[in-house]
């Protein structure tokens, strides 16, 4: 089957909104890369669970709604995470479905590559 087209928008902590395009089973990662969306230092260990640096936030009801809950793994790497929140995942272990289109997720200002 074809996969759907979906769409996320990046909000960042100045404020600029970046929408931007990805498929199916994209990670927000993957879209991030794909799109050279322009955020700095995201994703440095891509996506190997080791930096923390995909950190996004999400709306509450977003959250509550992604297919996967964070493992033990992610957890662990999030308490190193700046800016840390109640809603808080890292990009690359969200997987996208059609569902989830039109998301919108924040960005933190500042990002800490917990390998350094
Ligand atoms: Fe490093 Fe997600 S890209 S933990």
């Amino acid at each position: 089957p074809k996969k759907e087209i979906v769409e996320v928008t990046f909000v960042k902590a100045n404020g600029e909104r970046i929408k931007v395009k990805g498929k199916e089973g994209d990670s927000l990662l993957d879209i991030v890369v794909n799109n050279s969306v322009d955020l700095d230092g995201y994703g440095a260990c891509e996506g190997t669970l080791t930096c923390s640096t995909c950190h996004l936030i999400f709306k509450k009801e977003d959250f509550d709604r992604l297919p996967d809950k964070a493992t033990d793994e992610e957890l662990d790497m999030l308490d190193l995470a700046y800016d840390l929140a109640d809603t808080s995942r890292l990009g690359c272990q969200i997987i996208m479905r059609k569902d989830l289109s039109g998301l919108e997720v924040r960005v933190p200002a500042t990002v800490n590559d917990a390998r350094s």
